[in-house]
């Protein structure tokens, strides 16, 4: 339907200049921040006093995506700090149709993330709640890993019911996007791609950052 969005992740980038990295993905749809706390993946990252800031010197809006225990409590602070988006894992929740409405409320898109052994079958009849879908396609925590081929069923099976529903519910890919693996999970239907690794180890973010939009569109 709509042109792909890339969302490369700072994940990768060098932590003591993300002022300066921000600048570096500044053509990019949106930049993807990952919130972990050591508890949902084992690895931290930062919180919401810094994705306040990077809101406040980004070129580009915030898809911020929480890897943390007690969604629930924490992710509507979030979106009181400027993300355009704010993602929380369905395992990290109690009540998700409650927080996504949550974070509508405070001008957030809403969206739902499942890891890689979570099925998506659940939370198909939950669309009209969320603004996007995140499919893993790896296990979170870290960047650099492998792409899982194997979620293509499932981003599969969510494409066909976000069409089915006639809705614009975003569908996301995250862990292991590349020019080697991007044009694979547009074919299963993906329309939002995020890219650590891929973008901030290649010399030329911007360069690659329209080749993945090329390859995801062709
Ligand atoms: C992993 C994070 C990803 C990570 C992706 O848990 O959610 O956003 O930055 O990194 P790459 O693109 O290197 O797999
Ligand atoms: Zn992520």
């Amino acid at each position: 339907s709509s042109a792909p969005r890339i969302n490369p992740s700072i994940l990768t980038a060098d932590f003591a200049n993300l002022e300066r990295e921000l600048g570096r993905i500044a053509t990019a749809d949106f930049v993807h921040v990952d919130v972990m706390d050591n508890h949902f993946v084992p690895n931290l990252t930062f919180g919401k006093t810094m994705v306040e800031r990077l809101n406040e010197v980004s070129p580009i809006p915030l898809d911020v995506h929480l890897m943390i225990s007690d969604a629930d409590h924490w992710a509507p602070g979030y979106a009181e700090v400027g993300a355009a988006s704010v993602t929380f894992h369905a395992e990290a929740s109690t009540d998700p149709v409650t927080l996504a409405r949550r974070l509508r409320q405070r001008g957030a898109r809403a969206g739902i993330a499942l890891k890689p052994g979570t099925d998506v079958e659940p939370y198909l009849e939950l669309l009209p709640e969320f603004d996007q879908i995140l499919i893993m396609t790896v296990e979170p925590g870290f960047g650099g890993q492998s792409f899982m081929t194997d979620m293509m069923p499932k981003l599969r099976r969510a494409a066909d019911a976000v069409a089915a529903s006639g809705l614009d519910v975003w569908l996301q890919v995250d862990g292991g996007i590349s020019l080697d693996t991007i044009g694979t999970a547009a074919e299963a239907g993906a329309n939002t791609f995020v890219a650590g690794s891929a973008v901030y180890n290649a010399g030329e973010p911007e360069a690659q950052i329209a080749a993945l939009r090329a390859a995801a569109a062709s």
